[in-house]
């Protein structure tokens, strides 16, 4: 894991592997950011002119390496793009544009002990930003690479030679002493690292990660953060009558789990519950899916790996709200026992479910999971699921949809995913896309129309919602795993996405700030 310092030393005179400043793209070519001022001067004040000679502009995304100057104590500098100039003078740059030019400055500097981060700083928010792009840009998933590969080159990570991820990330122009400063690190690294145990449940292949290993990586997370954990395992599940994870988990030699995660506050006023799909590999079923849309579908746990982080992130904050988590864990797999399209299941509200594809299960695994959460009658209910390939067709891919069933709590939680920089936008709920869902012979089917039918998984979902309780549903179909080339601070493969929206939904909760 990166680590992270708040540094005292300044630009010229810090010790590593390479400086990193911001470059901005000005109306008549780049522009340095503050931040970069001692590396300007050892450059001769000539640093933006060698940039435009070397072709950068200052656009997002972009990276330039310099050979240092004499006068600093590193060998190399990089310019990270920071994207247009804020339009008013000495206006601050947008926290998503500082913590993206981190992230591919620490993608960057892979394979590097040490750097110093000099990027514009006007706030803690900034620094924390900065911080959490760098330590979300250095991540790396190399736990299935070399170690015992007898054929991988001696020294080397695998057999690629794989470098190791930036062991350091030095933040300059922090003030390292100043509480704001210090919280806004600490909660960085919390965050940064949550998200980064998110996308390594993610990343890991469905061989190892089912819902019983997943379950006792939460069991053991829960002791070593002070989380109760509760862990049903297939025959408790019979014995309370969860049909909707039993029949999705039946198909396959892994039974299924659902997982309660509780964090508590003794002062705390509110409690939210957060309810994660946590499919660890949807084959389909017998609804088989075919090539071509089975390679990824490890990522079908993305909700269940955000929920788990965001419960870990709140107990390691010890944000003055309670969170309790609850993860819906089965394996999707066709077998003589799986469900078959025409079986009608009884679900945990007591609901009867006809199910016309086996495909559309994660519907199934969460209404368990809202109804048993809403027994507990919490204040809001969030669940967060790669539900639908509709969503991504409405969305693309790297923004989720937020549907609820209170217009100003779903207001919010795209305000919040706003502001922590995670694309997301509100969806509706129309009801007259329920009557595609009547089934001739149980109450409901777990299918409707095609058309819209992001929505029609949502407005299924909001059946099993108990009266009363706000309740928003995110489908990160879209942003939960990254198929293509890494930028900024997303990595190829788990992005762990949604998770800093539920961890500032929790400190705006725990503030008294929502309903
Ligand atoms: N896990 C998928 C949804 C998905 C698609 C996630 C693409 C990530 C990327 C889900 O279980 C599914 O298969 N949904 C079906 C529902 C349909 C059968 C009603 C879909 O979207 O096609
Ligand atoms: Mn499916
Ligand atoms: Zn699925």
């Amino acid at each position: 894991m990166t680590a992270l310092t708040l540094s005292t030393a300044s630009a010229a005179t810090l010790r590593a592997d390479a400086l990193v400043v911001g470059v901005a793209k000005g109306a008549k070519g780049p522009v340095l950011a503050p931040g970069s001022e001692a590396v300007d001067k050892a450059f001769g004040g000539k640093l933006a002119t060698v940039l435009e000679a070397l072709g950068a502009a200052g656009a997002e995304g972009e990276v330039t390496k310099l050979p240092a100057p004499d006068g600093l104590k590193v060998p190399v500098v990089i310019a990270a793009g920071l994207g247009s100039v804020p339009e008013k003078k000495d206006e601050a740059y947008g926290t998503e544009a500082l913590r993206r030019a981190a992230g591919s400055a620490a993608r960057a500097l892979t394979g590097s002990k040490k750097a110093g981060f000099a990027l514009p700083v006007t706030s803690a928010e900034d620094a924390e930003a900065i911080a959490e792009g760098a330590l979300l840009g250095a991540y790396a998933f190399t736990a299935y690479q070399g170690g015992e590969n007898k054929l991988a080159p001696k020294g080397k990570k695998n057999g690629n030679g794989a470098k190791l991820p930036l062991g350091e990330v030095a933040l300059l122009g922090a003030k390292p002493r100043d509480k704001a400063f210090k919280a806004a690190a600490e909660r960085a690294v919390a965050v940064a690292e949550e998200i980064n145990r998110a996308r390594d449940l993610i990343n890991t292949p469905p061989n190892d990660l089912y819902p019983e290993s997943f379950a006792a990586v939460a069991t053991a997370a829960g002791k070593e953060h002070g989380i109760k954990v509760q862990v049903l395992d297939e025959k408790a599940l019979v014995k309370g009558g969860y049909g909707g994870l039993l029949g999705v988990g039946q198909g396959s030699t892994h039974g299924p789990r659902l997982v309660k995660l509780a964090y508590t506050h003794p002062k705390a006023e509110k409690t939210l519950a957060l309810v994660g799909k946590g499919i660890t590999y949807d084959s389909g079923g017998i609804s088989l899916k075919p090539a071509g849309h089975n390679e990824t579908m490890k990522c079908d746990m993305s909700g269940a790996a955000a929920v788990f982080a965001t419960v870990v992130a709140a107990a390691r904050l010890g944000l003055q709200v309670n969170v309790t988590g609850w993860l819906a864990l089965a394996e999707n797999m066709p077998s003589g026992n799986a469900t078959r399209p025409g079986d009608v299941l009884r679900m945990y509200s007591g609901k009867t479910v006809e199910v016309l594809n086996t495909d559309a299960e994660g519907r199934l695994v969460l209404a368990d999971a809202l109804t048993r959460a809403s027994e507990e009658t919490p204040d809001a209910i969030i669940d967060v699921a790669t539900l639908t390939g509709a969503m991504v067709l409405a969305l693309g891919n790297r923004t989720f949809g937020i549907m609820a069933n209170d217009d100003a709590f779903r207001t919010s939680i795209h305000e919040i995913a706003e502001e922590v920089g995670e694309a997301s936008w509100p969806m509706p709920l129309p009801a007259d896309l329920r009557k595609g869902m009547d089934s001739p012979t149980a109450d409901i089917a777990n299918m409707g129309e095609r058309m819209g039918g992001g929505l029609v998984a949502g407005l299924f979902l909001q059946e099993f919602v108990g009266e009363g309780i706000a309740w928003a549903h995110l489908d990160i179909a879209g942003p939960a795993f990254h198929e293509g080339a890494p930028y900024g601070y997303t990595p190829k493969g788990g992005t762990g996405s949604a998770v800093r929206t539920l961890v500032k939904l929790a400190e705006r909760t725990a503030a008294g700030d929502l309903g």
